[in-house]
């Protein structure tokens, strides 16, 4: 809950209630706190928030982000990263170990608490990363203030490189807390990548599609079903970052447990190999973009409860990394900016509805996270709120993007549904276009006895 924050009173929107009706109403906010959420605006003297027209949804919980701060800010820092949060609609995010230095012991994590508590316009968490060699089980015991441990099962990130079974294994059977994976399986990246790559001598002209290929679906599926079958062994929370293929949502939709989450970018949703055609490196990302069919399967499992929730994984680097040529180009691309419309967009298409959005987006990633008091519009919710206009259509514009790395996947894209306003903790820290440089967001706290996991 928050201890404290603004006082607000946010008219006339259309509120979305936790039953999934959209509804005409007041909100009263008190201490950062929801206080009410009346049918007729109350008497008010403090700060008012206008809805007309507008819709009220909870803000974005971004589960899993890569923020670059420290060491790596000339992609992003935390300033940047959550100021474009703001302007996603994102209230909340929680952060990759992969910085510099990397998130692996109890000071590095407090370093990364200390300096978002600074600087952050959004409420925040961190991942602790578990070492490749082993050398940090310790830590990973009890990770404290975390959200949950990283395993990088294999994609070359150096020290967080988890490839070794073995090592994995003892990963699983230290400590109780939730372990988040990257599911791509090591050895085969590397054999596929030796045969691949070997296959295009010349290092300047091998097509980016070509990373499709070396990490493929085999990678993929090995590694999740190999994180299922120690999650099963061990009766450990287990959460699977990203899925990208038909292949791991099939299997998964026959062997989930209730210990098992499951999470989904919208770049693997909306986008598929075609993408290297046009956008190049910048499609280039981990795992990586798949085909038309696989995007069918992972929308089906999405609306069917299969997978539980979105999340970006943005991942910045400069548009001069970006145009190195393949292979030596960095993976990944930024996200917070565009996921909330794209999701929008699809509610206005017909696609799904708008319950189910804030439902992936919001209440979702706070209950698997077991984060007290978000992701709901009710009384006693923290006020994290995202006052969205379900028909403004425009497009995604370059010049616009407040990401540091200046550039999105999804540059042109008509988008319908942006965020107007975005508030945090009772306090408007973005409003069309003009950032609030006060606002500042809180550690998010976790409690493995308040998480849901399988809620039917
Ligand atoms: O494409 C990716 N880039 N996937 C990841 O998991 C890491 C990320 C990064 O940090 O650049």
């Amino acid at each position: 809950m928050a201890q404290s924050g603004g006082d607000l009173l946010i008219t006339a929107a259309q509120v979305l209630l936790p039953d999934g009706r959209c509804l005409p109403r007041a909100v009263e906010v008190r201490r950062g706190v929801i206080a009410a959420v009346h049918e007729q605006a109350p008497p008010w003297q403090g700060p008012v928030l206008e809805g007309r027209g507008l819709t009220l949804l909870p803000g974005v919980i971004d589960p899993q982000v890569h923020f670059r701060d420290p060491g790596l800010t000339h992609k992003e820092d935390l300033v940047t990263a959550s100021r474009a949060c703001l302007r996603g609609g994102v209230t909340g995010f929680l952060e990759m170990p992969n910085t510099d230095p990397q998130t692996v012991d109890a000071g590095s994590l407090a370093a990364k608490l200390a300096r978002a508590a600074a600087v952050s316009r959004v409420h925040h968490g961190f991942f602790l990363g578990a070492c490749g060699d082993g050398s940090n089980l310790d830590q990973l015991r009890d990770p404290g203030p975390a959200c949950g441990i990283k395993m990088f099962m294999g994609t070359g990130k150096g020290p967080l490189d988890c490839g070794d079974p073995a090592i994995q294994e003892q990963i699983f059977a230290t400590g109780d807390r939730l372990i988040a994976v990257h599911a791509e399986d090591q050895q085969r990246l590397q054999q596929r990548r030796q045969e691949l790559l070997s296959r295009w001598p010349d290092d300047q002209g091998r097509p980016a599609d070509l990373h499709s290929d070396i990490h493929d679906v085999e990678a993929a599926l090995a590694a999740t079903q190999r994180a299922v079958d120690l999650s099963n062994r061990y009766g450990r929370r287990l959460h699977i970052l990203h899925l990208t293929t038909g292949a791991e949502a099939d299997w998964l939709r026959r062997h989930r447990s209730d210990r098992i989450s499951i999470e989904v970018c919208p770049q693997h949703l909306f986008l598929d190999r075609s993408a290297y055609s046009h956008r190049g490196n910048l499609a280039q990302m981990n795992p990586p973009l798949r085909t038309g069919h696989d995007r069918q399967v992972l929308w089906q499992a999405l609306l069917d409860g299969v997978i539980d929730c979105i999340a970006t994984d943005h991942a910045p680097h400069t548009l001069a990394e970006k145009g190195r040529p393949y292979p030596h180009s960095p993976s990944g691309m930024p996200g917070v900016e565009t996921s909330l419309p794209l999701m929008l967009t699809q509610v206005a298409l017909g696609r799904c509805r708008l319950d189910q959005v804030a439902r992936w987006m919001s209440e979702r990633p706070a209950q698997l996270y077991g984060i007290p008091g978000k992701g709901r519009i009710a009384p006693g919710y923290d006020a994290d709120l995202v006052l969205v206009d379900l028909q403004r259509s425009r497009p995604v514009l370059r010049q616009e993007v407040v990401s540091r790395c200046g550039w999105s996947p999804f540059e042109d894209w008509e988008l319908v549904g942006w965020p107007e306003a975005t508030v945090v903790a009772g306090v408007v820290g973005y409003e069309r276009g003009v950032f609030n440089e006060a606002c500042r967001g809180r550690a998010l706290t976790f409690d493995p006895a308040a998480m849901v996991v399988s809620p039917e």
